[in-house]
């Protein structure tokens, strides 16, 4: 495979990393601190396309491919990787779903706000005793005339609280299974959807997560996407997008603790010579290398395959995994290579840390991807 940049792609990674540089650095500390939501930043990002990266010209979008969609993603998620998973939600999650299957009028009306910035959305398919399980969903739709009422609660929506539009997933029999399943766009100013309960989170703790409520939400069935029973086969296709660009934060985060491991280890001295001089520290510092590298490519390979159309669930996930244990290894390390000093809150390294541990969690967990690349060798995926 060839991963020589284009023109298009360098250009998008260096504008992804000069916005990253001077406009989240300044505050990602800060709004780590807080868990304040970046209103400010969020809307830039929509005003220079990078919410609507990957959504075509005509729907308000940049129309890139999903190789610059990775390098973008990795250069907001070295600096801020609460800002990494607002951009990959937007990107991979709401508008690719939205454009592959929705309606003109729903790309139109709900789409093209979302890609031009002008509106956040949020993918809303967990529920309190649906995590991993997804398709034992309980949050019911029931078709009234015109409209589907919705009853139910949510959990775990990343966006949530500053949502605009969520993509709701419901069943139309709660006894029945996923082909019963279905995906419907609920506007969050509509009566009956209520935000419950915000997560106090670990990392990532300026994205916004929340608990979401439905008390008789009535919404027009002319934002259901597609036909009832397609719901999970839906929400299992977005998230192989999905899992495309967490690999892509993850290696974000995973790249930021390496570089400052690497200058922190030319610049601390101990017995008598810079610690990059230990074998012990070079031996870290070359297996954080390597790792970085096989993930970048594993990722690079499932947004190639993505880009040709080919089907490419099995390479997300490979990717998704890799690079989120990838993230995990190399940030333990270089707390390690920075000792004491990692372990405080003065560098930034400590927040890299605890970032990278929901990368093995959200849109799928490690287990879930070996599951679904163990189905995919032995031949038993559908
Ligand atoms: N693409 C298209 N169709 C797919 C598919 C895919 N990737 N994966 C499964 N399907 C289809 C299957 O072909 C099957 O279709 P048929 O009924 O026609 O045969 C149907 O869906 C059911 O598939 P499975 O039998 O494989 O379903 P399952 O119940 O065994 O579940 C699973 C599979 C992989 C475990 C799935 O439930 C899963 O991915 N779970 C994890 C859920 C997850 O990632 N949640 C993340 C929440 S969102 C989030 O985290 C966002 C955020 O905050 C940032």
């Amino acid at each position: 495979m060839d991963f020589d940049l284009n023109d298009e792609q360098r250009m998008i990674r260096d504008l992804a990393r000069d916005f990253a540089a001077g406009e989240i650095a300044p505050i990602a500390a800060e709004i780590d601190e807080t868990g304040a939501f970046p209103y400010a930043t969020v809307k830039k990002m929509g005003e220079i396309g990078l919410l609507g990266l990957t959504a075509s010209q005509a729907y308000g979008g940049v129309g890139a491919d999903m190789v610059c969609y990775v390098l973008a993603m990795q250069e907001i998620s070295r600096v801020c990787a609460s800002h990494g998973v607002i951009m990959s939600v937007q990107n991979s999650l709401v508008n690719y779903g939205l454009e592959k299957f929705g309606t003109d009028d729903q790309r139109q009306r709900i789409l093209t706000p979302l890609a031009s910035g002008q509106a956040i959305g949020a993918y809303s398919l967990t529920e309190p005793q649906s995590g991993s399980d997804a398709a034992n969903m309980r949050t019911t739709a029931v078709r009234d005339g015109a409209d589907y009422v919705i009853n139910g609660r949510k959990s775990w929506v990343t966006s949530g609280p500053v949502a605009d539009y969520v993509v709701v997933f419901v069943t139309t029999n709660p006894k029945g299974d996923h082909r019963d399943t279905m995906a419907i766009v609920v506007e969050s100013d509509r009566p009956g959807f209520a935000r419950g309960k915000t997560e106090p989170k670990l990392g990532i703790r300026a994205s916004a997560t929340c608990e979401l409520v439905f008390e008789d939400c009535r919404v027009p069935a002319a934002n259901r996407l597609g036909d009832e029973g397609t719901g999970f086969k839906f929400a299992m296709t977005i998230l192989d997008k999905g899992r495309i660009g967490i690999a892509s934060q993850a290696l974000g985060i995973a790249q930021a603790a390496y570089e400052a491991s690497v200058a922190y280890a030319k610049e601390r001295h101990a017995f008598g010579k810079a610690i990059a001089e230990h074998q012990a520290i070079q031996f870290m510092l070359a297996d954080m290398a390597t790792r970085i590298h096989a993930a970048r490519l594993l990722t690079l390979r499932a947004a190639l395959k993505a880009d040709r159309g080919e089907r490419f669930t099995a390479e997300a996930s490979m990717a998704k995994l890799y690079a989120s244990e990838t993230a995990n290894f190399v940030t333990d390390k270089a707390v390690q290579v920075h000792g004491g000093m990692g372990y405080s809150k003065e560098l930034p390294v400590e927040r890299y840390y605890r970032d990278a541990r929901i990368t093995e969690i959200y849109e799928g967990t490690s287990e879930i991807q070996r599951l679904v690349i163990a189905r995919h060798v032995l031949g038993s995926a559908a």
